[in-house]
């Protein structure tokens, strides 16, 4: 307790020493809570040490309070400033202290960024395939008239594919294409050879949709249409483009029949889970079908005003879902529609 006798020496020591042990406190204090009850120990306007030296300015001698007054300013400014700034240490996002640096050698939590679907893959690799080998991008529409689905590409009158129980009708002569090979119409009217074309999209068939069949899904068509364009070109670019997809796995072309094309044949490639000793997956005939192809028929050029004395050309169909389906092991068609992340995170590149 100050005394109402003090000397103004007496003040001033006083004055010094609190000084010094208000700064002391606020230093030890551990947590905001010490922190406060020191606060109001020293500072505080009730009962706080510092407010009795207040008090006690107004017993000195007149002529003494101008110099002592200075001196209480500068103590009480001091031990407010180390009380601020214990304050900022101890704040609950201090980054002083004992906050430590971040450890950048731990590695991050993954992140599932989402993936191209196995198809689109599949679709992307083959084009740039096809574009190394001098073929270009087209494509075109999904309803389509029955003249470009079907007439143009040599179908008879009332062939079966044109049967309402396979082909999804839109209207009278309007229908959801059946295949991608319009498309070869379309072009031919389009552009004049040479053409190299390579054409994927969506096509529609009145299918169930049952684990090897879909009622919707992709194609690419591919066509080359040239002077002088013969057989060996058709199997060496499809045997070329085999080896480049499927690696260095044996193929082998079957006769086949396709309205549009003649002659015909369909391309295998040897079973890449068996290895050709036959299994589930290719139906233990040691071969996986991949593409229908064939030279493209003279009625098919002459339907799209192209002359089919001077030019030749060869085409060919593939469905990216299968061969989708045999590069990754899917067991279930339908799965490449379900969008399961969880499915698209194991193929995912
Ligand atoms: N369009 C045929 C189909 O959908 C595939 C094919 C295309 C065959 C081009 C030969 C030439 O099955």
């Amino acid at each position: 307790m100050l005394t109402a006798t003090m000397s103004v020496d007496d003040y001033k020591r006083l004055l010094a020493e609190l000084t010094t042990s208000g700064q002391r406190a606020f230093e030890a204090a551990r947590d905001l809570e010490e922190l406060e009850h020191a606060r109001i120990e020293y500072l505080g306007d009730q009962r706080g040490k510092l407010r009795e030296f207040q008090i006690a300015l107004g017993t000195l001698p007149k002529e003494a309070r101008p110099d002592a007054g200075r001196q209480f300013n500068t103590a009480k400014s001091t031990l407010t400033e180390a009380h601020d700034r214990r304050r900022q240490d101890l704040a609950p996002n201090a980054t002083r202290g004992d906050a430590r640096p971040a450890d950048l050698s731990m590695p991050p939590r993954r992140q599932w960024r989402g993936s191209k679907h196995p198809v689109t893959l599949v679709i992307e690799e083959i084009e740039g395939i096809f574009r190394e080998l001098g073929f270009t991008v087209a494509t075109g529409p999904e309803a389509e008239t029955e003249w470009y689905n079907f007439g143009s590409l040599n179908f008879p009158p009332n062939h079966p594919a044109m049967d309402l129980h396979d082909t999804l009708y839109i209207g009278d002569d309007v229908l959801l294409r059946t295949h991608t090979s319009p498309v070869q119409t379309r072009t031919l009217q389009k552009y004049a050879p040479p053409i190299r074309v390579l054409i994927p999209g969506r096509v529609y068939r009145r299918d169930f949709f049952d684990p090897s069949h879909a009622p919707a899904f992709e194609q690419i068509e591919g066509l080359c249409v040239d002077e002088g364009i013969s057989f060996v070109d058709l199997k060496a670019t499809l045997t070329r483009f085999a080896n480049r997809f499927f690696g260095r796995r044996p193929t082998r072309f079957r006769p086949s029949y396709f309205p549009f094309t003649e002659p015909s044949a369909e391309m295998d490639v040897q079973c890449g889970v068996c290895g050709g000793s036959g299994c589930g997956v290719c139906k233990q005939t040691g071969w996986v079908e991949i593409l229908g192809s064939g030279m493209v028929h003279p009625a098919v050029l002459e339907a799209a005003g192209v002359d089919s004395e001077r030019y030749t050309g060869w085409a060919f169909g593939m469905g990216p879902g299968r061969i989708a389906i045999s590069r990754y092991g899917i067991p279930d068609i339908r799965i490449l529609y379900d969008s399961d992340v969880r499915f698209l995170e194991q193929v995912a590149e």
